[in-house]
This record gives structure tokens, sequence and C-alpha cells, in this order.
């Protein structure tokens, strides 16, 4: 009897609809994050490119001289279902997503290839940073680029691990395009907006998050049917 409860509750900590909010010890905005964010902004970020990385890029720009219009970017598209709604919303664009889980990536794939009419999409199994390095490597400009519920991670000490306190941050905004971020953690979109705002002192409002229609990515549906706040941050790095 007990084991058959442990395996109900399991089971209902996973399933949609029954997602916990993000929980920190961090009270407001991170205290070292302008200075964080400063000492990124002067120290170029050297990291090695994986090789791979030549090749994914290669594919890119194939397809983008095939397809035309503009290159989109959905980075840490997880499953790749944002990708393929981005790709029915821009079917004149190309859209392109990654992400480093294989897992994720394959998991609807041959689903969702059966559901979209046009080509103009790609998926890649690899690290972002490498992607948005050799991209901005080779001055490539992006028409819109989205960043949909990224790891939060919520703990202080790990400010670095958000996108915003990473030594990549100066290189997403070189790519350029209509940024969006969304998160279900108000902190780290009031941290990212602040942070654009230390880079290029441009100061966009966080906005909560309202469904016009169907959610767009798997984890905006789950925090949907569980009820949770969500928020959103736009801004237009084109005149960078
Ligand atoms: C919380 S999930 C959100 C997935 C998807 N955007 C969605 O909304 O359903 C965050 C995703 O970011 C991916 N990710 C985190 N760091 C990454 C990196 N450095 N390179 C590529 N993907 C990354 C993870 O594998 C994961 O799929």
């Amino acid at each position: 009897m007990a084991l058959s409860l442990k395996r109900v509750r399991l089971s209902s900590n996973n399933s949609v609809g029954n997602s916990r909010s993000v929980t920190s010890n961090q009270t407001g905005i991170h205290p070292d994050l302008e200075t964080t964010v400063r000492r990124h902004l002067e120290e170029p970020y050297r990291k090695p490119i994986a090789e791979q990385t030549q090749n994914i890029l290669d594919q890119i720009e194939k397809k983008h001289i095939e397809i035309g219009g503009d290159l989109i970017l959905d980075s840490g598209c997880g499953t790749g279902v944002s990708s393929y709604n981005l790709a029915e919303q821009f079917p004149n664009d190309l859209i392109v997503g990654v992400d480093q889980s294989d897992f994720r990536l394959s998991k609807n794939k041959s689903e969702l290839e059966k559901q979209l009419t046009s080509d103009n999409i790609l998926l890649f199994r690899a690290n972002i940073i490498d992607i948005w390095l050799l991209m901005a490597k080779n001055n490539w400009k992006l028409g819109r680029h989205y960043v949909f519920y990224p790891n939060p991670w919520p703990k202080k000490k790990h400010l670095q691990r958000r996108w915003h306190g990473h030594p990549i941050f100066p290189t997403l905004i070189k790519l350029g395009g209509q940024l969006e971020l969304r998160s279900n953690w108000k902190m780290y979109v009031d941290e990212f907006s602040e942070a654009i705002e230390i880079a290029i002192d441009v100061k966009e409002p966080v906005e909560p998050f309202v469904f016009v229609e169907k959610a767009v990515t798997p984890f905006e549906k789950k925090y949907q049917l569980s009820g949770q706040d969500l928020y959103c941050y736009q801004i237009n790095l084109s005149n960078g």
C-alpha cells in the first residue's frame, strides 16, 4: 500500500498541470549583477568553440540562401515544439532551434515534422554558447531571437549560470534582432532587463505574459496548466 501511494505522488509531481513555481534564496535583484555584467562587457569571452559548430553554421547558411527571409533563432528550444510553432508563424523566414539535450530534441520530432507544411526549420543538438560565439564572430545578425523559459538557476550563488550573468551575455546582445525572453520566475526577467540596460542603456519593461491562443512551448503549457504567472521581456537589438 505504501509503495503504491509513493508511486502516485511521484507521477503526479511530474505531470503536466502540477508544476511548482520557482523558489529562491535570493530576495531581490542580485547585488553582484552590475559588477558581473560590466566585467563581462570588458573582457571578451574566450571559450574554445566546438568543432562541429562550423558545420552547423554551414548548414544554416545553405538553407538560409534557399529560404530567404530572416534568420530566427530559438535558443534552448527543448523538444523543438516552439521552433515548429515559429515556423508556422513565420513561413517566409528560417527558424533554427538549438538545444543541448538529445533526449528532448528527439522526443516529438517525427510527429511535429508530419504536421508542418513548409520546410523552413532546422533543429540542432549543440551547446548554444558555441553557436552564439561563432555567429557573432562571423557578424551574423538575427531577425528574431527567442529564449523561452531558460533554466532559472535560482540559487543566489548561481548568478553566473543565468544568461545575463554569464560571460556569453555580450555575445547574445551582439547577435541583435527582436529579442524575446519568457520565464515563470520574475526575478530572472527583471535581472535580464536590468542587465541589458547596463550593457546598452536601453530600458524595456518586464510584462506579465498573457496567453492569446495556445502555449508556444511545452514548459509554457506546463506552467499555464499549473496556474503560474509568466513574464516576458522584449527588446529590439537590431540597431546595435
Ligand atoms: C527549461 S527548458 C525550456 C525548453 C523550451 N524552451 C520550452 O520552453 O519548453 C531549458 C532548455 O534549455 C536547454 N539548454 C540549457 N543550456 C543550454 C546550452 N548551453 N545549450 C543548449 N541548450 C541549453 C536545456 O537542454 C533545456 O531543454
